[in-house]
């Protein structure tokens, strides 16, 4: 009780505190452009953009004077979507150049655009090149392509440049070498900007020892590639310090499943810049959120907090990070020691953040230059470690911000190719150096010759809501349609397309077991072990590790039609999903011809066997709200925590195991399907799943989206309420279904009439309608009107609160009037949940949402 209201009161503090940061922010003390110029191309007047920044149409521009005339088409995308600057575009079939008359100086030149048809242009023939000045920014550039790579709907590259007093000349010219090709931009952002990046003194980490510095020159040309908030929320453009930046989250580019533990400022601690690192640099929500490795030094020291970024080989780059230790105690030298290591070599050994800045509270950073070598796409791995040699208090590693900036090439260059093959050429500069010191030739040269070209590639929240792109494209399917049913999965293996190759390099983040280990662990498959049977196959009980670890077995029919190749697919996408609230692949077999895996023993079984035709005892609401919230989450990272949508296609009760604490793990993702890109909002597919679940839209149009799975979810939590199967056929024809049951009781007002007798007078009557207007939100005809799995996350937590909430009231009289209470809940989860919990702590933590959540809640009260 006295941990709870201290809890409830911290968090209060917290909220306080944020809201103060928002207030206390005095604007007039951020930079302030002197140029700022917002082109909204093939438009004219004014209009203003999601965030209120007011863009000007370039139709009769003074950049663009001749733009009223003929071949330059203005073009309106879907009429229906109306955001600036991407619901129109400017389309050039010849060379065209806009002309922007500055003081000299530095700028961002943010180029927006949003590969969509643009009337009789298809978005994939669009090929083209972009040019400021000398330098090439883009080169046969597909912003299809592109877009379709990343996952996203819509692409902003930011540059900068030092233009001189003549201004800046930008030059779109279309690709001569494909046919109907054209080039198009929807916005133009032209910001001037304080110096960020001649005084650094980036160091040079290429393979050798001792760093030298690299020098930027005043006039390097530069792409900005990332520029992530570590451990905290993205901030859009207008929250940053003057300069208009957009700082993504960062989850999504962390390896593996040590996603670290992601936390904010202590609300004692304020942001302090020191006069070596102006404001400018980075807004303090960057610096006031971090990402450190855990509480737990054993886990730490065998672990590296690693980030990987895909770039352009063949460039230099800039690596800036931002460091800001917030919370107690560590305010001395030597508490916090790491190292860091960029592209596996050592950049830095003994980082110690509060040594660099000197106190609590004070942000610092650190620049550093990597080269990489060869053309094609290759990754960057930053990756951090503790470094145990000075003998630290705490084993563990911190980090706020990461930016990455691409330097222009010797031939002032920023393109890189359209993404596709990876590079064939990339060269280990490692390699390199033992190469040339066996030729005894210098030092590469390397240092005079560069000088800069930035690039940068960003996409993320301003895009959200805006521009969802239309186009459809129909997928190639993979096998005939099955349904599983059973524990772990028991439908074949399946499917989404990749090759063996791909697959092999991912097989190491899982355990290899021998036959001979895998009869010794299952008795040499006794039937009496048997957990289930399916179309794959059977699941045994099994125990490894000299009987300390239980297992779930699978083993495959040797007469299945299921190829190695499926086999290989689910070893590569399971090996790579941990999460607290799925279940893990411990393993694989493959010998003898025998395909076997090995998971994670749920020893509770499956939520279906809890809930009817059971000898089980009936759970509580409370606990079926948390078995709900912890399966929403599971659903959650499989749709926004990995590298690509993932849907789970076969969301039920019978696939949600529970292990031997009860908590909640998504299990079978054997129908899972990769979700769509961002030329499409949906795969289409043949129809799989179970019936009850389908989702009557993906039944309708065979289009595949996450909305699928919420539906399916939706039909879940009816499940869980009412303790009866999706689909009873002993019923009268309008009952058989229970989601038709369910919406229609709803409707009528006798809802009551058909819950879980056990649960009648259990459930607080917020509780139960905060629960059902989730269900039936999840259960809308159309994927758009239902709500996303966190927001599912979200109701339920606060279903749980109010059920807490009067239950404590009834036993406690008077109870806790204190709203903050509900928070509480959300909180505690997030420390459970530490080291796998991924995307889903970072959005739970964020300030946001508990303010959206305190809005909620005062409807939920008024009413
Ligand atoms: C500061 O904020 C005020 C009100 O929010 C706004 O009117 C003003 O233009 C801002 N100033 C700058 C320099 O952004
Ligand atoms: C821009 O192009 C015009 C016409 O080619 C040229 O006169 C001018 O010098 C150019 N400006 C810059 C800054 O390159
Ligand atoms: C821009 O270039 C000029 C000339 O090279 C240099 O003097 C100036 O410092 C540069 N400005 C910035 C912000 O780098
Ligand atoms: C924060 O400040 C308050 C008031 O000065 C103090 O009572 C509290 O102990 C401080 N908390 C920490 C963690 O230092
Ligand atoms: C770093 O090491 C990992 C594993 O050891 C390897 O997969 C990766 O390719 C390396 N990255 C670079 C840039 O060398
Ligand atoms: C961390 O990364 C470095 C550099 O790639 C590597 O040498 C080291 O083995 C890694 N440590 C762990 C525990 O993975
Ligand atoms: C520079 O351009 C030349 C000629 O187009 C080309 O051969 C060379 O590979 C390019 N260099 C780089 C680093 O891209
Ligand atoms: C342009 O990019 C496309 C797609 O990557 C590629 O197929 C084509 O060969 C490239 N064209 C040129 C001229 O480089």
């Amino acid at each position: 009780m006295q941990l709870r209201s201290l809890l409830c009161a911290s968090f209060a503090f917290l909220l306080l505190a944020t809201t103060l940061v928002v207030v206390a922010v005095d604007n007039s003390t951020y930079y302030v452009p002197r140029d700022d110029i917002l082109l909204n191309c093939g438009a004219s007047g004014q209009a203003s953009s999601f965030d209120g920044r007011s863009w000007t149409g370039d139709t009769g521009t003074r950049y663009a004077p001749s733009l009223n005339g003929d071949g330059f088409d203005a073009l309106r995308k879907d009429p229906s979507v109306s955001t600036v600057p991407c619901s129109t575009a400017r389309v050039f079939t010849s060379p065209f150049t806009y002309r922007f008359p500055l003081s000299a100086g530095r700028i961002f030149i943010r180029l927006h655009f949003d590969p969509s048809d643009y009337s009789n242009h298809a978005a994939s023939d669009a090929f083209f090149s972009v040019t400021s000045g000398p330098y090439t920014l883009l080169h046969n550039f597909s912003a299809y392509l592109t877009a379709d790579a990343l996952n996203f709907a819509y692409l902003i590259r930011e540059y900068s440049v030092n233009v001189s007093t003549g201004g800046l000349n930008l030059t779109f010219i279309p690709s001569t070498t494909h046919p109907n090709s054209y080039a198009f931009i929807n916005g133009i952002e032209i910001v001037s900007i304080p110096d960020l990046f001649s005084s650094a003194t980036p160091l040079l980490v290429d393979g050798d020892d001792g760093h030298i510095v690299y020098t930027i020159d005043p006039d390097q040309a530069l792409e900005t590639v990332y520029r992530l908030n570590v451990g905290g929320q993205a901030i859009p453009p207008i929250e940053d310090s003057g300069l208009f930046r957009s700082w993504d989250d960062d989850s999504r580019y962390i390896y593996g499943a040590a996603f670290g533990v992601s936390y904010s400022n202590d609300p004692n601690v304020t942001v302090t810049y020191p006069t070596s690192v102006p404001n400018y640099i980075a807004p303090p929500d960057v610096y006031s959120t971090a990402r450190s490795m855990g509480p737990n030094a054993q886990v730490n020291l065998n672990y590296n907090l690693t980030w990987i970024l895909p770039v352009d080989a063949g460039f230099y780059y800039l690596v800036r990070l931002h460091f800001c230790e917030i919370q107690y105690p560590i305010v001395k030298v030597n508490q916090r020691v790491f190292d860091i290591y960029l592209n596996n070599q050592t950049a830095t050994e003994e980082a110690d953040v509060i040594g660099w800045s000197a106190g609590i509270g004070i942000p610092v950073y650190k620049d550093y230059v990597v080269m990489t070598m060869g053309r094609g796409q290759m990754d960057l791995w930053v990756a951090l470690h503790p470094d145990i040699l000075t003998k630290p208090e705490y084993h563990d590693a911190i980090l706020n911000g990461l930016e990455v900036f691409k330097l222009k090439n010797s031939n002032n260059s920023l393109a890189g190719l359209n993404p596709g093959a990876r590079s064939q050429l990339y060269v280990d500069p490692r390699d390199l150096r033992k190469r040339s010191a066996k030729h005894k030739s210098e030092v590469p040269v390397i240092v005079g010759g560069v000088v800069g070209g930035f690039a940068v590639l960003l996409a993320g929240f301003c895009l959200i809501g805006m521009c969802k792109c239309q186009k459809k494209k129909m997928m190639k399917e993979g096998k005939g349609a099955v349904t599983s049913n059973g524990p772990y999965g028991l439908s074949p293996l399946s499917l989404y397309g990749n090759t063996r190759s791909a697959a092999s390099a991912d097989f190491n983040l899982c355990r290899y077991f021998s036959i001979a280990e895998i009869k010794a662990a299952t008795n040499d498959f006794d039937e009496s072990r048997l957990l289930g049977v399916g179309g794959f196959g059977k699941v045994y009980r099994g125990e490894i590790d000299g009987g300390i670890t239980k297992v779930a077995i699978k083993r495959a029919n040797p007469l299945s039609e299921q190829g190695v190749h499926q086999f290989q697919t689910e070893i590569e996408m399971l090996s790579k999903l941990r999460h607290n609230h799925l279940v893990s692949l411990i393993g694989y077999c493959e010998e003898n011809c025998e395909m076997i895996l090995v998971y994670d023993y749920m020893a509770q079984g499956t939520l279906r066997e809890h809930l009817c035709k059971t000898q089980k005892p009936p759970l509580p609401w409370k606990q079926r709200l948390e078995i709900c919230i912890g399966a929403a989450r599971g659903l959650h990272y499989l749709h926004t925590g990995a590298k690509h949508t993932i849907i789970h296609r076969d969301v039920k009760a019978t696939n949600i195991l529970l292990d031997d604490k009860r908590v909640a793990k998504v299990s079978d993702f054997g129908l899972s399907k990769i979700g769509p890109t961002a030329d499409k909002s949906h795969v289409s597919t043949m129809v799989k799943g179970s019936f009850g679940y389908f989702d009557p839209e993906y039944f309708r149009m065979m289009q595949l989206t996450e909305k699928s799975d919420v539906y399916s979810f939706g039909v879940v939590l009816f499940e869980v309420l009412c303790a009866r199967p999706a689909l009873n056929p002993m019923l009268s024809d309008e009952k058989v279904s229970l989601s038709e049951w369910a919406l229609h009781c709803q409707k009528n007002g006798m809802l009551d009439m058909i819950i879980d007798p056990y649960l009648k007078d259990k459930i607080a009557p917020q509780s139960f309608e905060t629960f059902v207007e989730t269900a039936v939100r999840c259960l809308a005809d159309t994927g758009k009107e239902r709500p996303s799995m966190v927001d599912v996350v979200r109701n339920l937590e606060l279903a749980l609160q109010l059920q807490e909430r009067a239950e404590e009231s009834d036993s406690i009289d008077g109870g806790i009037s204190d709203e903050t209470v509900l928070f509480v809940g959300t909180e505690n989860k997030d420390s459970d949940d530490r080291l796998i919990e991924s995307s889903t702590t970072t959005s739970m933590i964020g300030k946001s949402p508990a303010r959206q959540e305190s809005q909620v809640l005062e409807t939920q009260i008024e009413r």
